[in-house]
Order: structure tokens, then sequence, then C-alpha cells
């Protein structure tokens, strides 16, 4: 059954409440056909909604396994492309809103990525000696271009081993979009800081000479998540000198410093699960993104402990709090009635190639 499309219009003034019980109602009309996977920074009055929740790494995985004929995507662009990539033929995959994008992932275009490797053959043949390493946030044709040239993709949560693939097949890693986790995950590897160089693409050879490009094993691509550059070094010792005895736990998107200066590093979900296996009573200094910390504070209070958020102003990820209420009642209720809003479709050709590299991904992790 297709029908005329449901015009958005008349769900933007739709009341929250109100949009809770449509959004429950035509769930139960659908019932199995649909299936609602949501990211951790999802805002509460989405999350409730939830078939199944994860980080980027656990949900890529997740997207393939499901039977169901709807993916509804409760996250960011790339995620809703990585479910279309790995689900079979007749699944389709939704995003609610289709401007809850990444910003980090919009740092890295495919152009500016060719043009490097153009650049960098005036130095050295990459295909010989550079495994291009994408970070999962970013877009399906950089997912296409490494499975295209040797390479392969990564989460927060697998990037250390990822970059031990990347090394047993060739001897340097070009590493985009985020600067901070391929850092951090190199010097997890104990490569020296300045054997790990800053490709501006603005720039011409990135701003790089030909011999800092020679003695390079990672070249990291100038891009970084506006939610994580938001937590500082001097949080971390605001809250230390405050709480001697406090625990600190930051995503490997922060900066070096922050990082370095955390107790713990991990995924979205390492840091739930470390936090929740904490004994009873620890304090926590968490360094991601708000409506993740607000609902673990809320999860674990009962056993008296205590999580703070790192920043000392509100930082969401704007992009993905886009997905409201009223978006989800609109894209349900276009389904119940047999219309397809938002779809997700990668061209074949380039989710051919993009599907290489995640499945290198989830084969070396
Ligand atoms: P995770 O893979 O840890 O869920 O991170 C995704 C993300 O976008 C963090 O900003
Ligand atoms: Fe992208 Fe940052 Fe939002 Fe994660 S938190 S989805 S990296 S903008």
């Amino acid at each position: 059954m297709q029908t005329v499309p449901i015009q958005f219009d008349a769900f933007n003034t739709l009341a929250d409440k109100e949009a809770q019980v449509r959004i429950d109602a035509a769930r139960a009309q659908l019932g199995k056909r649909a299936v609602l996977l949501c990211h951790h920074y999802q805002r509460a009055d989405v999350y409730r909604h939830a078939d199944i929740t994860g980080d980027s790494l656990k949900l890529s995985r997740l997207a393939s396994q499901s039977d169901a004929e709807y993916i509804v995507f409760c996250g960011v662009h790339f995620m809703a492309e990585v479910a279309d990539i790995l689900s079979r033929p007749e699944q389709i995959a939704i995003l609610p809103d289709l401007a809850a994008g990444c910003s980090m992932a919009d740092m890295a275009s495919l152009a500016k990525v060719e043009r490097c490797w153009r650049e960098l053959s005036a130095v050295l043949d990459p295909d010989e000696k550079v495994t291009p390493v994408t970070y999962i946030n970013s877009a399906a044709d950089l997912k296409a271009f490494c499975g295209e040239h040797g390479g392969i993709v990564c989460t927060s949560s697998n990037a250390p081993k990822i970059l031990e693939w990347s090394f047993a097949r060739r001897e340097k890693v070009l590493f985009f979009p985020d600067q901070h986790l391929g850092r951090w995950s190199g010097h997890k590897m104990g490569i020296p800081h300045d054997q790990m160089v800053i490709w501006n693409p603005d720039l011409e050879m990135g701003g790089l000479t030909a011999e800092q490009i020679r003695n390079a094993k990672i070249i990291l691509w100038h891009g970084y998540c506006s939610v994580h550059q938001m937590f500082q070094p001097s949080q971390i010792a605001k809250f230390r000198a405050q709480y001697p005895e406090g625990k600190v736990i930051s995503h490997p998107e922060c900066c070096f410093e922050v990082c370095e200066q955390s107790d713990a590093i991990g995924s979205t979900e390492t840091i739930i699960r470390v936090v929740k296996e904490s004994a009873p009573g620890t304090r926590w200094l968490v360094g991601t993104e708000l409506n993740l910390v607000d609902r673990l504070a809320d999860e674990v209070k009962h056993e008296g402990k205590i999580v703070q958020f790192m920043a000392g102003t509100v930082c969401m990820c704007s992009t993905m709090q886009r997905i409201d209420p009223q978006h989800l009642a609109w894209t349900l209720e276009n389904l119940v009635a047999g219309n397809v809003v938002n779809q997700i479709t990668v061209p074949e050709h380039e989710a051919k190639l993009a599907k290489i590299a995640l499945e290198r991904m989830l084969d070396a992790s």
C-alpha cells in the first residue's frame, strides 16, 4: 500500500506528550517490521523507544543482524549509511531527520582525500606504503575509498587494533577525519608524537614537507569533534583538586591532554560499562556527550555513584539532537501508511567498496 507521504508540517507543532502517544501507537501497528536503533547520545524522549542501543561498533554489527524490514536509525547520517550498507538489500534504512549529520564527518570529503592521496604520491607510492584508515564517523564514499585502496574502517572501540592491522600491511597510516582518535591510538601503540604529523587539507601538501611525510608513521587529518573539543585538562584538574578520590573517564575524541590525564578512555559503550561496573559510591567525571552522561548519572545514583559532566557549559551533539519525537512520530506514521520517508541509500558501487572496508574492520575486531 503506497499513498501520498504525510507531510512533516503537521508534526512540527505536535506537543511532546502527543508525539510520544503516536510513536507508541505506530510502533504497536508496525510490530517486528520496524527496529529502532539508538545511539547513546540520543535524547531521552527518543531513546526510551529504542529496541537496541549501543556505540557505533555495536550498532553497525547489529544492523546487519536484524530481520526487520525497516531499520529506523536514531543517530546521525553516517550511522544510517552503515546500516544500509551492512543490511540485506531488501531492508530499508531510515534517518528520521536528514539534517542529523556529524560535523566531524563533514571535515573530510572524498575530493580532499583524493587530493591528499595524489599529493602524497609526489613523495612515495601511497598504494604501497600507506594504509588509509577512516573513522566510522565519515561518509560512505570515504569508506569506499578505503575499500578500494587496501584500507579499513575503525571505531572508537577498536582503533588500536585496526592500526595494528594496518601496520601489518603497510608502513604508514593516513587516518581521517579525527586527529584525536588517531593520535591517542598511535600513542597507545608507542608511536612517538613527532612521527604523527597533521595533514591540513586546506594547504598544499597538507602543509608538510617531503621529509616530514617520509618520517611519519601516522598522517593525521586535521579534523575533530566540536562536542569533545569542549573538554579541557583544567576541568580535570579542578575535579581532582576537589575530589582526590574521584575517577575520570573520557572518549578518545577528546584532545590528547584530556585523554592523558584521564584514568580511563573508551567508546560510549565502554564508558557506560566501566562506570556501571565500578564500586558503589565511586565519583566519576565523564568527558563525553551530555545526554549519555545525564542518563548514566540517573542509572547509577541508586548505588551511591556520582557521575559529573566534564564541561562547565551544556554541550550536546546538536545534530543528533535533531532526531526528536516529532520526526520519529512522522517517520513511523508514514511507515504505517505504507510510505517510506527519509530512506538512506548508498549507491551500489560505493556500497560494495565501503562494505569491503567495513568487513575488514568487523573481521579484525
Ligand atoms: P562511539 O563509537 O563511542 O559510540 O562514538 C561515536 C561518536 O560519534 C562519538 O562522538
Ligand atoms: Fe559527530 Fe561529534 Fe556528534 Fe559524535 S558527538 S556524532 S563526532 S558531532
